[in-house]
């Protein structure tokens, strides 16, 4: 089929589709890792079924194992098998196989950047990628610097009056806490310009968060209500099942707070609160989304009105006992990480002054449920006769991330009958009965916009520095100890943080 008739293809599926980048490369750091055989490799192969690439486009892993570029292939197959594809196509598959290569090599060892280089200038000549680079680092954090370092020093970093380009895209955390952020940030600009910067946060692609946008401003309804008169809070959670499994060793130096909270919970605020941009271009968008997060005052770390974190004892999940966090693997048995956090935050500006929204994330949770709550305030009169039976509740809408993307508005209504009985119900709207469709992966969506060189769905510089300037503070003062709470796995969180949301209000769920 030729580009042309592809493109036709895509227009009369879905006219956003019809872009189909240009040649490149796409060139992974740590391509033997977890996310590029769960995400990124399926991900890619997903998108190749679709048509949605050009035929030149090559895919080149690199890593430290020693691979040759049929072990690579092997392995890729492997995994694309597992996550996602199991009835692969093996036709399809021959061709995208025949677009990924290996090489090997440390990510401080300068002569791997040079043989690095040599390959690319060999796909460039046969198969036509035009210079035109995404590195992509999916490696160990502590290693984007020195792969950065390394992709200038063989001279493969942007340059200025050429016809192609080189984009970097860098996974989470960008960094650690704000220093280390600003450290990687001031390493990187000198390299990366800004705009060839992207930095991954994986809830911008999922469809539910991009909808945020426009379940607000394509609608007429919600935005007029969208505001400190008629809103009496706001909560986001992100809750999971799992407990950390084996991934001890990492997350014990992180912490839901910085795992989760720091990066997508307050994306996902952002879209909120934000006002309407002037028009849909990614920089009015995240000039928007950076003003949410710079009227937010600085949260009472000390105050367990405002900040609360937890971890799990052991507990139940699915029927099964399961271990507390301090008995898992590789944890360390004086830890002091949390492995629940939820915070009260203010948005301190005209349409927000006055609404606490709510975050909360934690593992073993009971349920995996990503949801946003817009709980909006009491009638201010209820005009309803003496003796009347009701159990009336004020308007909320839920928009459901995940799993079963959707969304909910729960409103009063008469129960049939003689009397003037009251109650609540809901209108429901679910992606699955709705479009027939599968959504793409969070990573299909946004690996395709880093190659069709659209930084709408990430994350700015400004408004990473910003998440980090507002969840410092607490991570300093939990570094000095203090009171961590605990709850059983498989419960909704600590006691503590039915307080922190007051008598008057409930999490929901919970
Ligand atoms: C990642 C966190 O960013 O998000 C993980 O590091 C977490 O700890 C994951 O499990 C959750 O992503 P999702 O898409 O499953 O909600």
């Amino acid at each position: 089929m030729s580009v042309l008739e592809r493109l036709e293809d895509a227009v009369a599926g879905d006219p956003r589709l019809a872009r189909i980048p240009d040649p490149a490369v796409v060139v992974i750091f740590g391509a033997t890792g977890d996310l590029t055989r769960r995400k990124l490799v399926p991900a890619l192969y997903s998108l190749a079924t679709q048509q949605l690439l050009p035929p030149e486009l090559c895919v080149v892993g690199v890593s430290r194992r020693d691979l040759s570029h049929d072990e690579f292939r092997a392995a890729m197959r492997e995994a694309v098998k597992t996550h996602g594809h199991s009835d692969i196509d093996e036709a399809l598959w021959e061709g995208f196989a025949r677009r990924l290569s290996y090489v090997p090599g440390g990510f401080d060892d300068a002569e791997a950047y040079d043989r690095l280089r040599a390959h690319l200038e060999t796909l460039d000549a046969e198969r036509g990628a035009r210079g035109n680079r995404l590195f992509y680092l999916s490696a160990a954090p502590e290693f984007f610097g020195p792969i950065a370092r390394g992709i200038a020093g063989a001279g493969l970093n942007p340059r200025e009056q050429t016809d192609s380009y080189v984009r970097l895209v860098i996974e989470k955390p960008f960094g650690v806490d704000l220093a280390s952020a600003r450290q990687l940030n001031d390493e990187l600009e000198p390299l990366f310009p800004e705009e060839s910067v992207y930095r991954i946060d994986h809830y911008l692609g999922k469809e539910a968060v991009q909808n945020l946008f426009v379940l607000r401003f394509a609608n007429t309804i919600f935005e007029p209500l969208w505001n400190r008169q008629y809103v009496d809070h706001v909560q986001i959670t992100v809750a999971e099942n799992i407990g950390v499994g084996t991934r001890g060793g990492y997350y014990d130096t992180s912490g839901a707070t910085r795992d989760i909270l720091q990066n997508h919970a307050l994306q996902v605020l952002s879209l909120v609160a934000m006002e309407p941009p002037s028009a849909f271009d990614a920089d009015r968008i995240r000039d928007e989304k950076v003003k949410v997060l710079r009227a937010i005052p600085a949260i009472d770390a000390a105050s367990p009105l405002h900040a609360v974190r937890a971890r799990y004892t052991a507990g139940w999940h699915e029927g099964r006992q399961v271990a507390g966090y301090l008995d898992e693997q590789s944890v360390p048995p004086e830890s002091i990480t949390e492995t629940y956090s939820a915070l009260k935050v203010e948005v301190d500006n005209a349409r927000w002054a006055g609404v606490p929204f709510f975050l909360r994330t934690g593992k073993r949770l009971p349920q995996r449920v990503t949801e946003l709550t817009i709980q909006f305030s009491n009638v201010p009169h209820m005009p309803l006769p003496d003796g009347v039976r009701s159990t009336a509740e004020a308007n909320r809408l839920i928009v459901r991330i995940q799993p079963d993307e959707g969304a909910s508005l729960r409103f009063v209504s008469k129960v049939p009958g003689p009397r003037l009985d009251v109650r609540p119900v809901g209108m429901d709207f679910a992606y699955g009965n709705t479009f027939l469709r599968e959504s793409p992966s969070a990573y299909e969506r946004l690996l395709l916009d880093c190659l069709l060189g659209d930084p709408t769905l990430f994350a700015r510089w400004d408004e990473v520095e910003r998440a980090w300037e507002i969840v410092d503070p607490l991570l300093q003062e939990w570094s000095k100890g203090g009171t961590l709470a605990e709850y059983e796995a498989g419960t909704w969180g600590p006691p503590e943080a039915g307080a922190l949301i007051g008598p008057e209000r409930e999490w929901k769920p919970g």
